[in-house]
């Protein structure tokens, strides 16, 4: 069945408290990053900025699937900071990665458009990043969860990416193949031992292998990707897709939409 989606437009509190616990796969939030932006006041939030943050982040926790996944921009480091250590301290959050967008020569139109009483005036003389950090809902294990280096959360998680691992142990089944066979033909493609390989797709020190080997090793044996990408696309329940039976997928769209129509990024 397709899944459905709904836009709800509103207050990003307001809107979550409408949602049942536990329904959600993934909260991508681009959320004020408190740097008094053109004026606005949604992005003067002073010193309630963090506590604020932290409120929308407990229904957010409260609305995510157990390791749901967490996406927040941001582009203030020393609110970065701040707000790591209060979600550390005060949800269930783990950090477990986060991206850089250099945006190059951004920084001309901020320093037009800098704010000279602003805390961030500084960045409208440097080139400007932004930044996207990804988090899991960890509810057991939070605490010993930041604990970790940020491989250490996933082998400490075999459930993490486990769609996909399953994707890989069917696959081995359905060729009639082993990983030795794998392995093998990587030898001889690559000329490189195989110890990398044991990492792909395993609960311990779980790694995605580059283009390049899946070309020198996967495509030649017949692996089917198709379902892979599925995976990655279709909203899933947390289970182990390839396995069970089809399911139903019921889950809302948690897509509550912000209430400026603005296209420009800080
Ligand atoms: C950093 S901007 C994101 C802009 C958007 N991503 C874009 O590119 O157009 C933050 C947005 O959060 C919205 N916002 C502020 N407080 C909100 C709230 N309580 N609930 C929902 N949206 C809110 C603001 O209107 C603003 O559009």
């Amino acid at each position: 069945m397709e899944p459905t989606f709904q836009t709800m437009q509103g207050d990003c509190i307001e809107i979550m408290r409408t949602l049942p616990d536990a329904s959600v796969d993934l909260v991508l939030a681009d959320p004020p990053y408190n740097i008094k932006v053109r004026g606005e006041e949604w992005d003067n939030l002073g010193a309630g900025y963090i506590d604020w943050m932290i409120e929308w982040l407990l229904e957010a926790q409260r609305v995510l699937k157990p390791n749901g996944v967490l996406y927040i921009w941001h582009n203030d480091m020393p609110q970065i900071a701040r707000l790591l250590v209060a979600m550390e301290q005060r949800t269930n959050f783990a950090l477990m990665s986060f991206c850089v967008w250099d945006k190059g020569q951004y920084h001309a139109q901020s320093w037009k458009n800098r704010d000279p009483d602003s805390d961030t005036a500084p960045r409208s003389w440097f080139n400007v990043c932004e930044y996207c950090m990804h988090f899991f809902n960890a509810p057991k294990d939070a605490d010993s969860a930041w604990k970790h280096t940020g491989l250490d959360r996933i082998n400490s998680n075999p459930e993490c990416y486990r769609p996909i691992k399953d994707w890989y142990y069917a696959e081995l089944d359905r060729l009639g193949i082993t990983e030795e066979d794998v392995v093998e033909r990587y030898r001889q493609a690559t000329g490189k031992s195989g110890a990398m390989f044991r990492h792909y797709f395993k609960d311990s020190q779980f790694a995605i292998p580059t283009e390049a080997v899946w070309q020198a090793a996967f495509e030649p044996l017949g692996f089917d990707a198709t379902p892979l990408l599925d995976i990655v696309k279709k909203p899933h329940g947390g289970g182990r897709s390839q396995t069970s039976p089809p399911q139903e997928d019921t889950t809302p769209c948690a897509a509550a939409t912000t209430r400026c129509a603005k296209a420009t990024k800080p």
